[in-house]
This record gives structure tokens, C-alpha cells and sequence, in this order.
């Protein structure tokens, strides 16, 4: 029975949303609380012909038994959030923790203008200007606001308590390590710390209780907005690698360069990685598509997962060969 934190290793959008359906369905995990910004990140989750983008709940919420937590440290939209909790039916286990900041119209108004849309290319939604309220303690937190009531928790006690009785414990982390205020590729960075240590802190959960990081990594990198790209390649490069993808929560066409070794390496070190999860392997290597066994996978698609564990150090556990959740493959003991 573990405690582990998923983070992604680049700049967000490496696909930690079907890692964490996955894991959550294969793993039984009891208790996912979600961590990192708020409602500027979009995890996908695919399972059994369906689509679901989320913004707000854990991606874990495909297995019927977790409890879907939102940590203190995150950013709280009601809309968003109530909108998600009636796409998956999941009103009945579903908690926000009462110190959660609540974005409102004007932190969006605020993120839609100026330097933030023009020089830092922000998803608009609302997070640095609420973040920035927080800072100054001005911000509404989610115990004041009516619409959210009967869905208040104390997050801290209960991951710690499911932690205590050897349950299986999931943190979520959101946007990418290259996107951290501390450590990212500044100003052109989101409005917090969002590596596995930050994850821990937002849910409230001390370093000594985690078992296991898994570093979310890409077969290829891309990014949205603006900001430093290591050999960034042009759109049409990227059209025909097929790595052009269209960001979830903005609708931006996300800029895209081949996997950087050196990015891995830095990010398993910044976020104490104890395993990485590669997805879109079947993108770099269609042949790959839907297999789950780490035997059946290609030999150049073999090639590429070792090289990456020989650069980093550090496992590769989960190889991701399509979108669905269960289309993966999985190294676990
Ligand atoms: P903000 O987080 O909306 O302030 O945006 C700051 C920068 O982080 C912009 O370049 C965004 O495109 C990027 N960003 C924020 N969240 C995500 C995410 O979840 N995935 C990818 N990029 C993100
Ligand atoms: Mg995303």
C-alpha cells in the first residue's frame, strides 16, 4: 500500500491524466487528492469510447470507490467545479478542502489582458490574479461560498488518516516542472511551484509519507504559450512527426520538440522521481498502438525506453501505447 505523487517532467500536457486512470482502476486507489494550481490545467482521461477533460476533479475519478479531493493549495472555480462533479456523476464523493481560494470574474478579467496575455500567454482562466490575492491575503477561500457547502473537507486529515491505515494514496499533480514559478523557464512560468514537493504541500502531506514519485514524461515535448522550447520545431515539422496537438483548456495549438534527455534528467532530480511513466509512445512508434506488453513493444521503441532510463537513472515503469486508460504497459513487479 503506497502514497505516490505523479508529476509531469516537462511542461505540462504529458498526458498525467491517463497515467492516473489507469493507475487508479488497476491499483484500487482509495483516495486521490489533487494538488497544483487550479483550473488552468486539463487533464484528459479516455476509457471505453468516452472523453473527459477535467479541470478541477482528480483523474482517478474512473474508479467508483476513490474519494476526489482537492487540496488546500489549489484554486478553486465553482463553475468548473460543479459543472465536473455532474459530467461524473461523483456528487457523493467528492471533497474541497475550506482554505481552497475561490477564482473569481475579475481574477479572470485581470488574467485576460496585458502582460499576462500578451508577454506570458496565460490560459486566461483566471489563476496568477488569484494567486497574487492569496499572497496578499485578501483572496475568498471555499468555506465562504454557499454553492460549495456540502462538498467542504478538511483534505489534510483525510489523505493522512487513509495514509495511517495503509490505504492506497494518490497525489495529482498539474502543469509541468519547466512551468514552476521556482524552477521553470521564468516569466514564462505558472503562478506557484508546482514540482512533487509543492504537490505535497498543497494536499498537506509531509515528505516522510511518500513512497514513490512518478515523473510523467512524453515521448516528445511540447508547449503552449510563450517561453523557451529546446529545439523547437516549425509547425509543419511537427504536423508531419504528428506531434502537433491543440491545448484542452485554451484551444491553442501547442508548439512541439523532440524528447529532451536533458529536461528528464533535471526534472527527475528537481522532483525526486522514484519511477517514469512515457506516454505517447505509439505517436513516436505507431506500430506500438494499444500493446501491453513491454516484450511486444517494437525494437526502436524498446531502444528509446532504455536509452531514457540509461540518461536519467530511474525506471521506466508505465510506457502509455494509446489513449485509452488501459492502453498501456506496466513494469510493476
Ligand atoms: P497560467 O498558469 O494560466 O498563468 O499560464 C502560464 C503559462 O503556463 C502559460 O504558458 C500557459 O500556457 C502554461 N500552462 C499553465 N497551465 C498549464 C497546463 O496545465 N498545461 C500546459 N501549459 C500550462
Ligand atoms: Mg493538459
Amino acid at each position: 500500500m503506497t502514497c505516490t505523487v505523479v508529476v509531469c517532467g516537462f511542461f505540462g500536457d504529458t498526458g498525467k491524466g491517463k497515467i492516473i486512470s489507469y493507475l487508479a482502476l488497476k491499483d484500487e486507489i482509495a483516495v486521490t487528492a489533487r494538488a497544483g494550481v487550479g483550473p488552468n490545467a486539463g487533464h484528459t482521461v479516455v476509457h471505453e469510447g468516452k472523453q473527459y477533460k477535467l479541470r478541477m476533479l482528480p483523474s482517478s475519478f474512473l474508479y467508483k470507490n476513490c474519494r476526489l479531493l482537492i487540496g488546500p493549495g489549489v484554486l478553486v472555480n465553482p463553475n468548473v467545479f460543479l459543472k465536473e462533479i455532474e459530467m461524473t456523476h461523483s456528487e457523493d464523493r467528492v471533497g474541497v478542502d475550506l482554505q481552497c481560494a475561490i477564482i473569481e470574474q475579475k481574477h479572470i478579467e485581470a488574467d485576460r489582458k496585458g502582460h499576462l496575455a500578451e508577454k506570458i500567454q496565460t490560459t486566461g482562466t483566471g489563476t496568477g490574479p488569484c494567486n497574487a490575492e492569496r499572497a496578499l491575503r485578501i483572496v475568498k477561500i471555499a468555506k465562504d461560498i454557499p454553492s460549495l457547502q456540502k462538498f467542504l473537507a478538511d483534505v489534510p486529515s483525510e489523505v493522512n488518516r487513509a495514509i495511517d491505515e495503509g490505504k492506497n494514496v494518490l497525489i495529482e499533480g498539474t502543469q509541468g516542472t519547466y512551468l514552476s514559478l521556482f524552477h521553470g523557464t521564468y516569466p514564462y512560468c505558472t503562478s506557484k511551484d508546482v514540482t512533487a514537493s509543492a504537490a505535497c504541500s498543497d494536499v498537506g502531506v509531509g515528505p516522510t509519507k511518500v513512497d514513490e514519485v512518478i515523473l510523467v514524461l512524453k515521448a516528445y515535448t511540447t508547449r503552449v504559450g510563450g517561453g523557451f522550447l529546446p529545439n523547437e520545431l516549425s509547425e509543419e515539422e511537427a504536423t508531419e512527426r504528428g506531434w502537433l496537438e491543440v491545448a484542452t483548456v485554451t484551444g491553442r495549438k501547442r508548439r512541439a520538440a523532440p524528447f529532451s534527455y536533458e529536461l528528464a534528467r533535471r526534472a527527475v532530480m528537481l522532483n525526486g522521481a522514484t519511477q517514469l511513466a512515457i506516454t505517447k509512445i505509439d505517436v513516436s512508434f505507431p506500430e506500438c498502438k494499444g500493446l501491453r506488453s513491454y516484450g511486444e513493444l517494437s525494437r526502436e521503441a524498446r531502444k528509446f525506453v532504455e536509452k531514457v532510463e540509461k540518461e536519467t537513472k530511474v525506471p521506466v515503469t508505465l510506457v502509455g501505447t494509446g489513449p485509452d486508460a488501459w492502453e498501456i504497459v506496466d513494469r510493476r513487479a
